[in-house]
């Protein structure tokens, strides 16, 4: 690819790659340089294939990264493709770099059904990518979750790699995960940031559940979960902080029964739909499904808006950071 000066960098450009990234999204927030550890589908080493660039070979002024990957949801696939790490060198900056390579990434993805884009800047939103649906947020104490006391917690190691992939891929809503690619997360996620936890619940010997979670401090964020409900509670009360938050998607009424009620808070990302009809007629089995429940357009809503509202016939995974899909 070479249009309007947007190129694929070449493979031993890829610590220039990782430079700018760490740069603009850590250093100069005053955090450690952790991109490749935090964000291990977009960054593998030595794979220049998911970023889009521009600046000559040892001076890349702009940068972003394009995950394409699928998305299955209750036997409807989606082709998707994830934006993210969309970051200029602050030397260059206003000068619309950024936006050639959001303009080059969408145009490339006018095929998928659907892109992610995890920012809300005018950026996107000046491009069609729309600010769409939430989560709902619920925070628990984990000392006054009610464990199930049949259920022991044990922490992820190697040999429950199967087991895992397993519960993930037994999932109704998830992302396309082979087994190769789910080592690779939990092996960076696991060992590479000593802040991610990744448990098994298990009943007996036999695994029942899974969660990864992101620690900060006191507080750990759900980011991940999978296998029964009660589990998931149980895997809760189990993380040694003071707060814990789960953000189940929409279709997750079970888990949302288990916590109780949460806040509504809005996904942190866009949406761009590159032809609404197509992703219309994709969803349509979704629909017909799910007409029983009372639903029906909302006027004043963008169709967008509409697919992925509280009347959605659509419970997608959203964008969110804590998501091991995250780019
Ligand atoms: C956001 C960022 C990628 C924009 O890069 P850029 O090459 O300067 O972007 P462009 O010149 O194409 O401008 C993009 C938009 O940002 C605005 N913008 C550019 N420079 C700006 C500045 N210094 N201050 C405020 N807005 C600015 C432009 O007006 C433009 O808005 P528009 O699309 O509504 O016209 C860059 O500022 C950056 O790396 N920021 C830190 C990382 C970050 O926040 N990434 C985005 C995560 S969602």
């Amino acid at each position: 690819m070479e249009s309007d000066g947007v190129r694929v960098p070449d493979p031993d450009e890829y610590l220039d790659v990782v430079a700018l990234a760490n740069e603009v999204f850590r250093h100069a927030e005053g955090l450690r340089p952790t991109m490749e550890a935090d964000l291990p589908l977009l960054f593998t080493p030595g794979d220049t294939s998911p970023f889009r660039v521009i600046g000559p070979r040892g001076a890349i002024a702009s940068m972003l990264g394009v995950v394409v990957t699928r998305i299955l949801l209750m036997g409807v696939t989606l082709e998707v493709a994830s934006i993210g790490s969309v970051a200029t060198a602050a030397a260059h900056r206003g000068r619309g770099l950024a936006g050639r390579l959001v303009d080059a990434a969408l145009g490339e993805s006018a095929e998928r059904d659907l892109v992610f884009i995890s920012g809300r800047l005018g950026l996107y939103t000046g491009r069609g990518a729309e600010p769409v649906g939430s989560f709902l947020e619920i925070e628990r104490v984990p000392a006054q979750l009610k464990a199930d006391h049949r259920l022991t917690t044990v922490p992820y190691e190697d040999h429950w790699l199967d087991a895992l992939v397993a519960m993930a891929q037994a999932e109704p809503v998830r992302w396309w995960r082979s087994r190769a690619l789910w080592e690779r997360l939990v092996t960076v996620r696991g060992r590479g940031s000593a802040d991610t936890w990744i448990r098994l619940a298990l009943l007996g010997s036999e695994p029942v559940g899974y969660l990864v979670a992101g620690m900060d401090e006191n507080r750990a964020e759900v980011w991940e979960y999978g296998g029964s409900r009660r589990a998931l509670v149980t895997l809760m009360a189990s993380l040694p902080v003071e707060r814990v938050v789960v953000y189940p998607g929409t279709w997750d009424l079970a888990a949302r029964h288990e916590l109780g009620t949460g806040a509504t808070v809005p996904a942190l990302g866009t949406i761009f739909a590159p032809d609404l009809g197509r992703l219309g007629a994709r969803l349509a089995p979704l629909a017909a499904e799910r007409a029983t429940a009372p639903r029906g357009s909302t006027p004043g809503l963008s169709p967008l808006a509409q697919l992925f509202g509280p009347r959605s016939p659509s419970p997608l995974p959203m964008v969110w950071p804590g998501c091991l899909n995250y780019v």
